[in-house]
């Protein structure tokens, strides 16, 4: 049988949603389809940035058979861009110059209700003839509406990184997800899905206790590495590759969990041996590109991990004790992979001894959240806290250490530091899924 042939960048996707190597997420595959199953029922999705909360909807949207509108909240969207957004994307237009009685027949009970309110609006002219159509987007919008037409048109509603969202107006889309749930008696498929990147629902979203039982809350959790590795594999099968054993865990491990970094680190491997669509013949990638390969990846996300330690060490109010700076150094001085609120606290007692905890911990929790980029974690078994990835816990230690040169990130300390981090992931890799054949990190 002759061998499919797909393009590298169609393969692995780091800034994509995943298609042809989609991996299935069994933990939640059976939760998430009873939500979209469910007549009323909405859905908040939430997860670490980069852990396929995109990917998962839309497979599943389309395994249901779901069309769907998507609006994309970026920050400063206050709660009536985002209905507006959605209102444009449904793309109604109605016949304004036809008379009532007419109307009344013809169109569908809802455009007769916008028959109504269109006073006071500008008319637009549509082509030559004499119908002139209005968009709808400029007739008074309310959630009621909004759900009405995009329940009339069978679509469900995606809102992507709803966190972005201000504080003041993640209450005002409980609302409106309240009048979706009531309106899905006339609709049943009708519902919003809300994604966020955040530590927990309540974030993406501020509903009310009675609500509770009519939104899904689900959490997309980090992958596991069995799962990174298919996608490794399901890369090898499409395009007639194979990377070492080696390769693999070593790709797995620096992903931390997340398949962005998977495909990432795929693409730049498979690039550096020139293999831009699926081979004729098996092509063994080779071992010793992987190096390159992650200097590459240093190279295209040193803006991005600047970034992230940027946001991650912003001052907004000073603080005595405990500015972000000042937290992550006392993180970095514990030298540990796994730490405590009490181990930092006493790590900060030991320069002040007059220093009083009591808002240690709600600190150290914002570093959970995308406001400072996500870098710490939170171990729930163990109440422990560690950096989200070697990557970034190497650049914080070069950056605290003030030795990175601004303009050329790669230099000597950096690497060596995330050697370092790099050697405890694998060894961390190592207590949890065994020995693997590493080969020689020091080379990195
Ligand atoms: N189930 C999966 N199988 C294979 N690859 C996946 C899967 N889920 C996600 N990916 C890959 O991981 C990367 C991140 O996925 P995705 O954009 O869905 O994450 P996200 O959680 O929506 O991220 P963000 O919070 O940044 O929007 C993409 O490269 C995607 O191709
Ligand atoms: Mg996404």
């Amino acid at each position: 049988m002759q061998r499919k042939n797909y393009k590298l960048e169609k393969v692995f996707t780091p800034s994509k949603p995943a298609e042809i190597t989609y991996v299935e997420r069994y933990e939640i595959n059976r939760r998430i389809d009873r939500a979209i199953k469910t007549s009323g029922k909405q859905i908040i999705i939430y997860g670490y940035s980069g852990v396929g909360k995109t990917s998962l909807i839309f497979k599943k949207l389309k395994q249901f058979k779901r069309k769907f509108i998507k609006t994309s909240c970026i920050s400063g969207m206050t709660i009536q861009d985002i209905v507006l957004d959605a209102f444009n994307q449904l793309d109604i237009y109605y016949p304004s110059q036809i008379d009532e009685s007419e109307s009344k027949t013809k169109g569908s009970s809802l455009a007769s209700n916008f028959w109504f309110i269109k006073a006071g609006l500008k008319f637009e002219k549509k082509d030559e003839g004499k119908q002139i159509n209005k968009r709808a987007v400029d007739l008074p919008i309310t959630p009621q509406n909004l759900a009405k037409f995009i329940g009339e048109k069978k679509l469900v509603w995606v809102i992507e990184d709803f966190h972005k969202i201000e504080e003041t107006h993640k209450k005002q889309m409980a609302q409106i997800m309240k009048v979706f749930m009531d309106a899905s008696t006339e609709y049943p498929n009708l519902k919003i899905i809300a994604l966020g990147a955040v530590n927990s629902a309540r974030e993406v979203v501020q509903y009310d206790s009675e609500m509770k039982s009519r939104i899904s809350e689900i959490e997309v959790p980090l992958m596991h590495h069995d799962n990174l590795k298919s996608i490794i594999e399901s890369g090898e099968q499409l395009l007639n590759v194979s990377f070492t054993e080696n390769v693999k865990n070593r790709i797995i491990t620096y992903s931390s969990g997340l398949p962005a970094v998977t495909h990432q680190l795929c693409l730049l491997l498979c690039e550096l041996n020139n293999i831009e669509k699926t081979q004729r013949n098996l092509h063994k990638i080779q071992f010793d590109k992987f190096n390159e390969a992650m200097e590459e990846y240093l190279e295209e996300n040193s803006d991005s991990f600047r970034a992230i330690f940027e946001q991650a060490t912003k001052v907004t109010h000073q603080r005595k004790n405990e500015n972000p700076i000042d937290l992550l150094k006392h993180i970095i001085d514990l030298n540990k992979e796994n730490f405590t609120i009490s181990e930092i606290r006493d790590v900060i007692q030991r320069t002040n001894r007059n220093y009083k905890p009591n808002n240690l911990k709600k600190y150290i929790d914002e570093f959970l959240a995308p406001i400072r980029s996500e870098i710490l974690r939170f171990n729930e078994n163990h109440n422990t806290y560690y950096f989200s990835n070697p990557f970034i816990k190497a650049y914080i230690q070069c950056s605290l250490k003030a030795e990175i040169n601004k303009n050329k990130i790669l230099t000597k300390e950096f690497k060596n530091i995330l050697r370092e981090e790099l050697l405890i992931a694998q060894k961390a890799f190592q207590q949890d899924y065994g020995e693997f054949d590493f080969g020689n990190f020091e080379d990195i």
